[in-house]
């Protein structure tokens, strides 16, 4: 069975409120690596019924991922989207790997323990084995290469320590490569705009702690001009950020989406007041954000052909993953 050498994986949840955090610190990047790599882009609809989703939104949001995807820039045609649950190779490795991964790694999980919250035994069997489905994902793959935010790194460790301990088990060498995590670019961690310590999420109660990708441009301006700031200038080198983390996490979006460095923008803007810095980001944000979200309107007025695309891009995936497992099984000793 031939080896991938330049194979990319990555998924982002079905679970609404999709935002700028996921498009700076995944889906961009996705974008480019197709020029050099194989890409498999999942909406990962099983890991979000880990937690409670209303099953005509998980439905939509699906779509909206996957047109998220498609308005960004991923070309359905040359490389893979697809949607989890059509692929049970998934579900059929996650269930090898649940027995080769160990309790104690999942128990370190810091991701866990911030979802399940303080009532940790009322969260779902789901949640807890949830990096061992990400696990299985990249690994159904043999996916070499894994672009993610920085909140991931520490799932993608245990991606890396199930593949090696089961091509140890299993004396199986390098069956599993061992993926590495791609964290790019200089907004790999997008904070909240009302709160620089937490990290811009869906979940925040909060509209205002996140720019989505179905803000119209008035929006996006608004919450940029209402983020928390402080009554600092900005300053002239990076180190002057160090103790001012809404401050930082706005020069970094503007980094991000100009595709330049926090060091640059400090060049550009050191020394000027948000007063002036927030319209220019304002200006910039919806200048690289709207083509997108006009798109993803257009593209999901049309159901249809969102649906056709994700077949199809199953189907393509199953052809790679499923000899995969079956030889996974064959290791194992399944008869
Ligand atoms: P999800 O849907 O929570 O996040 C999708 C991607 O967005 C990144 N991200 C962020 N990046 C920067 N700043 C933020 N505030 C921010 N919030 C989210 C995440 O790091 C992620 O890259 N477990 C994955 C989904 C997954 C997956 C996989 C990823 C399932 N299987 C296999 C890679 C490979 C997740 O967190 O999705």
């Amino acid at each position: 069975m031939e080896k991938p050498t330049n194979r990319v994986f990555s998924g982002v949840q079905p679970t609404g409120n999709l935002h700028l955090g996921n498009y700076l610190g995944a889906i961009r990047n996705f974008v480019g690596l197709q020029d050099t790599h194989e890409c498999l882009y999942c909406v990962v609809d099983m890991h979000a019924i880990t937690v409670w989703q209303d099953p005509k939104e998980l439905t939509a949001n699906t779509r909206e991922v996957a047109a998220a995807y498609i308005a960004s820039g991923i070309n359905p045609e040359t490389h893979i989207i697809f949607n989890q649950s059509k692929v049970t190779a998934h579900a059929e490795l996650a269930w090898i790997l649940n027995c080769v991964a160990r309790i104690g790694w999942l128990n370190r999980m810091t991701q866990f323990k911030d979802k399940a919250g303080k009532d940790r035994e009322k969260a779902s069997v789901g949640l807890y084995a949830y990096p061992v489905l990400m696990a299985a994902d990249i690994l159904a793959y043999r996916a070499t290469h894994v672009p993610v935010g920085e909140d991931q790194k520490q799932h993608l460790e245990l991606a890396r320590d199930t593949a090696q301990k089961f091509n140890n088990d299993f004396e199986a060498e390098d069956f599993f490569p061992l993926p590495e995590p791609l964290i790019m670019g200089a907004a790999t961690r997008v904070m909240s705009l009302r709160d620089g310590t937490k990290k811009m999420s869906k979940s925040d109660p909060s509209a205002y702690s996140r720019i989505t990708l179905s803000d119209n441009a008035d929006e996006i301006a608004q919450k940029i001009r209402k983020a928390r700031t402080d009554p600092e200038p900005l300053p002239e080198v990076k180190d002057g950020l160090a103790e001012r983390p809404e401050a930082a996490n706005l020069v970094n979006i503007y980094a991000a989406l100009s595709d330049t460095t926090t060091e640059q923008v400090l060049k550009e803007f050191g020394g000027k007041m948000f007063s002036e810095f927030k319209p220019a980001l304002a200006d910039l944000a919806v200048d690289k954000l709207s083509p997108i979200t006009g798109e993803m309107k257009h593209l999901l007025a049309d159901p249809a052909y969102i649906d056709g695309e994700l077949e199809k891009g199953a189907e393509r995936a199953r052809a790679i993953a499923d000899p995969v497992l079956k030889r996974v099984k064959e290791i194992v000793g399944f008869i």
